[in-house]
C-alpha cells in the first residue's frame, strides 16, 4: 500500500468525528486534501468549514463547500488536520506547508483536534523534521541567531510568503525532548509569530493510517 493510500485511510477515518450540520475546522496539506475530497464524495451534511489556508479554501470551494470565518463561527466542535510529526503524547510538529499560524488558531478555538497521518509521521522524539517558525520579515535574522543559540540550524524558506505576509525559518537539529518548554521559550522571542510545535495544545485524537488499517491514539490514554 502506498503512503498516499495510508493518508486516505486516516482521512476517511476522521469522517466519523464530523456531526451533521457542524462547522468543521479544516487544516492544510496532502492528507487534508483527501479529507476534503472525502467530505464531498460522501456528501456529508456540514454547515460550513473554517479553513486554515488559501489552498484549502480553494479546494473546499471547488467542491461547493461553504467556507466561513472563524470570528462568526464561534467555538468549533472539531478541527481536523495533518502533521509533519507526532509523538505518542500527540504533541506535533506542523507547518511543513507554511499554514501553521492559522492552524494553531483554529486548533485553539476547537473543542476536539483530530490529527490524521500516515505511519511515517509517528516518532519517539520530535525534531527529525525541521521545526517551522513563522516570523515577521524584519526579525528573520534576529530570530535565526536566537535559534543558533539554542543549538538549532535555521534555514530560511526562500521564495515563500505565508498567507499572513510573513516568512518561514525551518530550524534543523533542535533537541526537542521537552516540547512544551521549547514551545513556550520560542514563543517569547520577539518577531516570532508562531512556532510549529503543537505541544501545549496537542491533538486529542491521532488517526494513523497504514497497510494494517487505522490505529487510534487518544491523548487521554497518556500513561
Ligand atoms: C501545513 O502547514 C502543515 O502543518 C501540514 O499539516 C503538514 O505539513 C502535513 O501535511 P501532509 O498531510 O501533506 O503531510
Amino acid at each position: 500500500m502506498s503512503q498516499e493510500e495510508s493518508k486516505i485511510r486516516a482521512a476517511e477515518a476522521a469522517l466519523k468525528f464530523i456531526e451533521d450540520d457542524a462547522i468543521v475546522g479544516v487544516g492544510t496539506g496532502s492528507t487534508v486534501n483527501h479529507l476534503i475530497d472525502a467530505i464531498a464524495r460522501k456528501r456529508l451534511r456540514i454547515d460550513a468549514a473554517v479553513s486554515s489556508s488559501e489552498e484549502s479554501t480553494r479546494r473546499l470551494e471547488q467542491h461547493g463547500i461553504n467556507v466561513t470565518n472563524l470570528n462568526s463561527a464561534g467555538q468549533l466542535t472539531v478541527y481536523i488536520d495533518g502533521a509533519d510529526e507526532s509523538d505518542r503524547h500527540l504533541r506535533l510538529i506542523k507547518g511543513g506547508g507554511g499554514a501553521l499560524t492559522r492552524e494553531k488558531i483554529i486548533a485553539a478555538a476547537s473543542r476536539k483536534f483530530i490529527c490524521i497521518v500516515d505511519e511515517s509521521k509517528l516518532v519517539n522524539v520530535l525534531g527529525a523534521f525541521p521545526l517551522p517558525l513563522e516570523v515577521i520579515p524584519m526579525a528573520r535574522s534576529y530570530v535565526a541567531r536566537r535559534m543558533v543559540a539554542l543549538g538549532g540550524r535555521p534555514q530560511w524558506r526562500a521564495d515563500f510568503i505565508t498567507d499572513n505576509g510573513n516568512e518561514i525559518l525551518d530550524v534543523h537539529n533542535l533537541d526537542i525532548t521537552d516540547p512544551v518548554a521549547l514551545e513556550a521559550e520560542i514563543n517569547q522571542i520577539s518577531g516570532v509569530v508562531t512556532v510549529g510545535l503543537f505541544a501545549r495544545r496537542a491533538a486529542d485524537v491521532l488517526l494513523i493510517g497504514s497497510d494494517r488499517g487505522v490505529q487510534t491514539l487518544r491523548r487521554d490514554d497518556d500513561a
